[in-house]
């Protein structure tokens, strides 16, 4: 009760103290032309239409012409006619989110799509809009990041706060990865943004692969492929927005986006009704210049919290170099290259490792980390040149000895790639996993020197306990690195996962002020017992 009378409160205290009305003075096709505004409204302007049976419709000025504010709107124009009413209403669209959105399914209004009541609202407004952090007083990437999807792990490791995507055609399992690193990532707080998907998929999406567990420490923005684009583009925002207020509470949140490219063609839509030329295949400009801004908000923050990006490209014809996978490529931290052959051949995640790349790499490696990857990725390499050959049997055996090796070790590590969507692998065990293929005795990288002991987590303040940027390097990664050991086993035994998953859900429950009580059940990471410890 106390909780709804604050909301009714903060939702009074956010009320305009004055309106200002235009009138709808054209309208073609998606677009209304409005006047009496031009002198309040400016672009990205917000607009109420009074439509004709009482519906409002809410739209955002997207240019000028002949004098004329040019509108577009988030919801069907049904009812709009002539004259009707248009009420100005704010210029910088606001969310104001709280720790229990977690768990929650929301649209790009931050509205709840998922069935399960009001959403209650936080203190602070965060815009949609938000600029980038300032370059010069960001920290640095941190420490590695558990994806726990094992080719990733191995050789696309991904550092927090790097930007990565994911190139691919369509139904070559782009979405099935994001859900694999939404359920087994070490990232505190999952954030996702499903743009532009058919309404189908989405529920499927979030029942079966995402999945209660995965839902629980996450909260998606969804705007299917029917909405208008202000909808499709606002989720994106609303994504980055979500991601920024759990950075700014110092957690390490994993923010997944499927995929940039249906933002790009919202984009386009939007660009296109404002009048702007077409550039390369009918992309406007604009949509060059937003892609950045929006890629760039993900990244590290300016304390402890970071975010860690992963968005998907939706590479047409799959021809890699069309503009939008271009331009995303140039922006982003690495890109991880699905491909359409592997996935016919029915491996998964389809990962093409030779064309996928991690800008993080190598530093972020110890060198016996690094010599393992190389000598795996020389012998994919070689086998990848003569595969044609090997194929029709024109390589006779014993000809070259380089050859040879990549023969002998190509099965294994075609399997080693190759993992099922319902089974984890952490950071340790896929190195471990590697090294067994590849007949290298294996032991765990040095240890880091101790840490401070953390502060015993007090509820309501963010604890330093919660792992910032660079807190948990690989170093940290220990488990028993036995190269004999079945590849399936997880370091650590059963209790010991136990302990670190209640130590981690205390972690959580003191940073988002919440009961223990209501992240019961989560499955907040592939428990990594050495990581837990630092
Ligand atoms: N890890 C996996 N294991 C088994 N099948 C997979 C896996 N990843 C993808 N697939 C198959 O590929 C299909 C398309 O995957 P999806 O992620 O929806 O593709 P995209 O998002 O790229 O369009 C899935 O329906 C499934 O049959
Ligand atoms: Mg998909």
């Amino acid at each position: 009760m106390a909780l709804a009378q604050r909301d009714l409160i903060d939702e009074l205290e956010r009320l305009p103290n004055y309106r200002v009305y235009g009138r709808v003075a054209g309208v073609l096709g998606m677009t209304v032309d409005v006047a009496g505004l031009e002198h309040v409204l400016s672009i990205g302007s917000r607009c109420e239409l009074h439509a004709r049976g009482g519906r409002r419709v809410t739209c955002e000025v997207v240019g000028f012409h002949q004098g004329r504010a040019r509108l577009l709107a988030y919801g069907p124009l049904d009812g709009i006619g002539l004259g009707c009413k248009a009420e100005f209403t704010a210029d910088e669209p606001v969310v104001h989110p709280s720790e229990r959105w977690l768990g929650r399914v929301v649209n790009a209004l931050g509205e709840p799509v998922d069935g399960n009541g009001p959403l209650p609202y936080g203190p602070k407004a965060y815009p949609l809009n938000a600029k980038p952090l300032p370059a010069n007083r960001r920290q640095r990437v941190g420490g590695k990041i558990d994806l726990g999807v094992r080719a990733i792990n191995s050789f696309l490791t991904c550092c927090s706060g790097q930007r990565m995507g994911i190139f691919a055609g369509s139904g070559v399992g782009k979405s099935i990865v994001l859900s694999m690193m939404a359920r087994y990532t070490a990232a505190d707080v999952i954030v996702i943004g499903l743009i532009g998907e058919r309404g189908r998929e989405v529920q499927e999406w979030l029942q079966d692969d995402l999945g209660a567990a995965g839902l629980a420490r996450a909260v998606v923005v969804v705007a299917t492929s029917d909405e208008p684009p202000l909808m499709r583009r606002q989720a994106a925002h609303l994504t980055l927005a979500l991601a920024e207020y759990f950075r700014d509470r110092d957690l390490k949140v994993l923010c997944l986006m499927d995929s940039v490219t249906r933002y790009a063609m919202a984009l386009r839509e939007i660009g296109l009704a404002a009048g702007e030329p077409p550039a390369s295949k009918g992309y406007t400009p604009s949509v060059f210049s937003e892609l950045p801004k929006l890629l760039e908000r993900a990244g590290p923050g300016l304390s402890a919290g970071a975010i860690t990006g992963l968005f998907t490209v939706l590479v047409e014809g799959d021809d890699h170099n069309e503009p939008i996978s271009d331009a995303v490529r140039g922006i982003l931290d690495g890109h991880i290259v699905l491909d359409r052959a592997v996935a016919e051949r029915n491996r998964y995640p389809a990962i093409n490792i030779l064309k996928s790349i991690s800008r993080t790499l190598p530093g972020c490696n110890s060198p016996a980390e690094n010599d393992l990857i190389d000598r795996a990725k020389r012998l994919l390499a070689t086998y990848e040149d003569m595969a044609e050959l090997i194929r029709i049997g024109a390589y006779k055996q014993g000809s070259d000895a380089a050859i040879d090796e990549a023969i002998h070790y190509y099965p294994q590590l075609d399997a080693f790639l190759a993992q099922d969507k319902d089974e984890p692998v952490t950071l340790a065990q896929s190195y471990r996993e590697l090294a067994g293929v590849l007949g290298v005795p294996w032991a765990p990288p040095e240890p880091e020197p101790a840490p401070e002991p953390a502060p015993e987590a007090v509820p309501g303040a963010v604890p330093g306990a919660v792992p910032g940027a660079g807190a948990d390097p690989v170093a940290n990664q220990g488990g028993t690195m036995d190269p004999e050991q079945p590849s399936m086993a997880p370091a650590g035994d059963l209790a010991a996962r136990q302990h670190s998953q209640d130590q981690r859900r205390r972690r959580m429950a003191a940073a988002l002020n919440l009961d223990l009580g209501e992240l019961e059940g989560a499955t907040l990471v592939e428990p990594d017992p050495a990581a837990e410890n630092s």
